[in-house]
């Protein structure tokens, strides 16, 4: 396999293939398994990925690339097989979270900034030497009639550009992920409102990205759609897919490979139809495809409920929303497909 990162970076979102993004931090996938009344500890951490990453079918078929949080990447299966092997073994490439979150930014209320990058080159390295070859840093950008302020943008493109340069330097590819919350508080904004902060976003993205030299041909860039906030929805799938397109047409250079989404507290089926509908547009200058975190896995995860007995009902439905978000990346996803299955 090359080392190149343009070719990495195009392995990543070819082929009808996306992302698998279970680089949930200690707190958030804590927060998952509540929700199923389950424990998190080490070893149910290990299970519960275990199962997603021996989905044979969903790996092999659909899936490019995994996001890891550091835990995972150096953990081993039950079987004392490392999670890099099995995730190599079938053809999709081990990544990892490398920021450590976003954090309350000094003087702006309401406003984060993701830290991560004291030390961060020293750290590429061991997480080369360990296999990954693309990494992820979230920046995390509030909605309301107010926000966000220059500032905060300003301060996370700035983050995201010198943690992509790095990660390059590292031979390692870079996921520029700016999200513009559409479930955050208020989450009432409209559509139209997220269109205007998400195209201001991606143009200082892309301002500080070429600021930092960082090789577009090497990155994936993983934005929010543009969509309704979460306690306002109303536009179609056809207003989403529309608005989305136009936002990232007018502010992401084609020498960009590939566009992979983020689901952002979307149903699954929602960010599957969205998907599938951006791709239907067509003639779009950059591959574009998913990297989902919770639509891959929120029905996989209620379906396997924390047993062993479970794991190849929690595989059947990890498969199912892979195969379908699939689809969706080459635009051919339809409603019925669901029922079908
Ligand atoms: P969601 O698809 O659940 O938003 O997660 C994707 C992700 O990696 C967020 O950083």
């Amino acid at each position: 396999m090359s080392e190149r990162l343009e070719d990495i970076a195009m392995q990543m979102v070819t082929g009808g293939r996306g992302l698998l993004a279970a680089d949930e931090s200690t707190s958030t996938i804590k927060k998952r398994f509540d929700a199923i009344n389950l424990e998190s500890t080490e070893t149910s951490r290990r299970d519960y990925r275990e199962m997603l990453f021996r989905s044979d079918e969903a790996m092999k078929k659909y899936i490019s690339g995994v996001i890891l949080f550091e835990e995972t990447l150096f953990q081993k299966a039950a079987d004392g097989t490392p999670f890099v092997d099995i995730i190599r073994a079938a053809g999709a490439i081990p990544g990892i979270k490398v920021d450590t979150g976003a954090k309350p930014m000094a003087k702006y209320p309401a406003e984060t900034i993701t830290e991560g990058l004291d030390g961060l080159g020293e750290r590429l390295a061991r997480y080369y030497e360990a296999g990954a070859r693309f990494a992820k840093w979230r920046g995390v950008i509030a909605i309301s009639p107010t926000l966000p302020t220059r500032g905060s943008v300003r301060a996370n493109a700035q983050a995201l550009a010198r943690y992509a340069a790095l990660c390059q330097e590292a031979g390692i590819v870079p996921i520029v992920e700016p999200e513009c919350l559409m479930d955050g508080k208020p989450g009432d904004h409209n559509i139209d409102r997220c269109a205007e902060v998400t195209e201001f976003t991606l143009r200082i993205v892309f301002e500080e990205l070429a600021d930092a030299r960082v090789n577009l041909e090497g990155m994936i860039l993983k934005p929010n759609m543009v969509i309704d906030g979460r306690n306002a929805r109303k536009a179609s799938v056809a207003e989403v897919a529309e608005c989305t397109v136009k936002v990232l047409k007018a502010t992401v250079p084609p020498a960009v490979p590939g566009i992979a989404f983020l689901s952002g507290g979307q149903t699954t089926e929602e960010a599957t139809a969205h998907l599938s509908a951006i791709n239907a547009i067509g003639h779009l200058p950059w591959f574009v495809t998913f990297s989902y975190g919770r639509a891959l896995q929120d029905s996989s995860l209620k379906a396997w409920n924390g047993k062993q007995e479970n794991v190849a009902a929690g595989q059947r439905e990890f498969t199912h929303r892979a195969e379908m978000n699939s689809l969706a990346a080459k635009g051919n996803w339809k409603k019925d497909l669901e029922k079908a299955a």
